[in-house]
């Protein structure tokens, strides 16, 4: 896949694996605009946005908030090309099911699920008409947890796992079209998301993480696991005995409620 001079928008763009995304696609020649809360991380990922090579518009829309997808789909609707979607801003709030508040899980599906869905559908017509040009990319970032649920992250979960369905879905939908779908699995990754909690889980750095994405869309993958290679027993066991997962995590469930307990990037 032909990377350079993409025009679209890229959510959660003002720091970790949105604003790194940022940079590679302006390092091609992009046009983008970015979407986040605040307006001065934004601001910040444009300036370096044009320093590597690329252009950029903001907007401060918290992505959770009625008519917020609508705005950033208005403010595209000018463009001659729209041929990049980067469903990337995400949170999460860790925690036992029964413990987790109706406002958190809310948050998180809204932001992680329901927000993309609907700024995929609002952008979809712009989307189309480049992608029978020269083809348009929608890129779902998803989780490792999509592949491995995890306990204590049953809603996060449900939600990257409902944004990689979502992926898999649409692309059979609009195969032929030129509108390709991709979905990125990162485990975890060193950024201010990871900050609030203490397992003893191995962080890669961003870079990393982007690299493969890049690596990966060149090649035309649509399923990109970004995670490293030799860590992926879990992902394989959970495909052949996932009740041996289950046996391999519950020793150690009391100790890891304690590390994450207070994770939370909402
Ligand atoms: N880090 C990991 O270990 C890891 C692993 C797997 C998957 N992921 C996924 O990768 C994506 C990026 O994560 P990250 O690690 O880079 O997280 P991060 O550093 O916390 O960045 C999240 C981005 O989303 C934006 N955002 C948060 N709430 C928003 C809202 N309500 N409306 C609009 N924008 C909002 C934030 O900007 P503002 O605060 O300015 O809004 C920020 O730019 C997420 O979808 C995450 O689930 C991360």
């Amino acid at each position: 896949m032909d990377l350079r001079n993409r025009r679209g928008i890229i959510t959660g763009a003002g720091q970790g694996i949105g604003q790194a995304l940022a940079l590679e696609f302006a390092a091609k020649g992009a046009h983008l605009l970015l979407v986040g809360r605040k307006e001065e991380t934004l601001k910040e990922t444009a300036r370096l946005v044009q320093t590597a090579g690329g252009s950029a518009d903001i907007l401060a829309q918290d992505l959770t908030k009625p008519g917020a997808v609508d705005l950033v789909a208005e403010s595209v609707q000018s463009w001659d090309t729209l041929d990049l979607l980067v469903n990337n801003a995400g949170n999460v709030r860790a925690g036992r099911l029964e413990q987790s508040s109706g406002a958190d899980i809310r948050s998180m599906i809204d932001l992680n699920l329901t927000a993309p869905l609907l700024l995929t559908r609002a952008l979809l017509p712009q989307l189309r008409t480049s992608g029978a040009g020269t083809g348009s990319l929608v890129l779902n970032i998803s989780s490792e947890i999509a592949l491995v649920g995890m306990p204590f992250y049953a809603v996060y979960a449900a939600t990257k796992s409902g944004l990689a369905a979502f992926g898999e879905s649409l692309r059979r939908e609009l195969h032929g079209t030129g509108v390709h779908v991709a979905t990125v699995y990162p485990g975890a990754t060193d950024t201010a998301m990871m900050s609030t909690q203490n397992a003893d889980w191995e962080r890669r750095p961003v870079a990393d993480v982007v690299a493969d994405v890049m690596t990966g869309l060149a090649a035309g993958d649509h399923e990109i696991n970004a995670t490293p290679e030799e860590g992926r027993g879990m992902q394989q066991l959970n495909v052949t005995d996932p009740l041996a997962v289950d046996a391999a995590i519950a020793p150690g469930l009391g100790e890891l409620e304690v590390a994450v307990k207070d994770h939370n990037s909402i």
